[in-house]
């Protein structure tokens, strides 16, 4: 074997385990394929309406595409908004009384925050450092009995599978264009975004809240464009995708996703 290629097997296998279990490649297939420990709940009713808007900003979650396979999550695994749009894969386990035999698992996108209550004697599931799922009532009630409250699960971080592209609305002002994505593939949760108008170079964005991206920019009358990143580094870029006559509040189509 060459010595080049026995130093680049060497830094692959050095690579992988700096990257350890946490984040496995297989492909374009990102699979934290580790099970981890939490706990869940849920919140709302069968309809689901409790579970709409939230922390995320998201919307009208049945018109944005995410349904009732929703969860909120604890301060541990929101991370200050970062976490929304990612997808989990959900089992209840070892509660042989309250988890439904053969349920199988759910997978849900995280679209709200389940807040602490450091003032609460008990029952402080979303409290740091726990993990913990606040489930819409629907997918709790497939993997466990409603009366039980509260389930030990195991969970893993899968890739979000969404019809359609990526949806952009446009929000904010003249002065500081705000822009909310959803129904974002692949690893779910936007880690960077930069936006173009048909009169600028690309422009950093900052994230404000949840998924809503800002630019201190007048934008105002220019066609944009958006360069997306996931949190697996995956970026895409939608070019064009907002035609110069834009108004603040609508929605526009990106026509591809991860
Ligand atoms: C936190 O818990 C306390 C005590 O149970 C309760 O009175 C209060 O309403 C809770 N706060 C929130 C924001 O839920």
């Amino acid at each position: 074997m060459g010595i080049i290629l026995k130093l680049f097997l060497s830094c692959l296998m050095f690579m992988a385990s700096v990257m350890g279990k946490r984040q496995l490649h297989i492909g374009r297939r990102l699979v934290d394929e580790t099970w981890y420990d939490a706990h869940a709940t849920f919140y709302g009713d069968m309809t689901g309406a409790a579970t709409m808007k939230g922390a995320c900003g998201y919307g009208d979650l049945f018109k944005q595409g995410y349904g009732l396979e929703t969860t909120a999550l604890s301060t541990a695994l929101f991370n200050n908004g970062l976490t929304c749009g990612a997808c989990f894969e959900i089992q209840c386990v070892d509660d042989p009384q309250w988890c439904i035999a053969g349920a199988g698992t759910v997978i849900v996108t995280a679209t709200n925050f389940c807040p602490p209550n450091y003032s609460k004697p008990s029952g402080n599931w979303c409290n740091p450092p726990l993990k913990h799922f606040d489930l819409s009532m629907p997918m709790f009630t497939k993997i466990a009995q409603e009366q039980a409250g509260i389930i030990p699960v195991k969970y893993r971080r899968v890739l979000c599978s969404k019809k359609g592209g990526v949806q952009f609305q446009i929000n904010g002002n003249p002065y500081s264009i705000m822009v909310l994505l959803y129904n974002v593939g692949g690893a779910g949760d936007v880690t960077g975004v930069k936006i173009k108008g048909s009169g600028t170079d690309w422009l950093p964005m900052s994230r404000n809240w949840g998924v809503n991206w800002q630019v201190g920019t007048k934008l105002t009358g220019q066609s944009l464009s958006f360069q997306v990143t996931v949190s697996d580094g995956k970026m895409v870029e939608f070019d064009d995708v907002v035609p110069s006559d834009w108004q603040f509040g609508q929605v526009f189509d990106g026509k591809q996703n991860f």
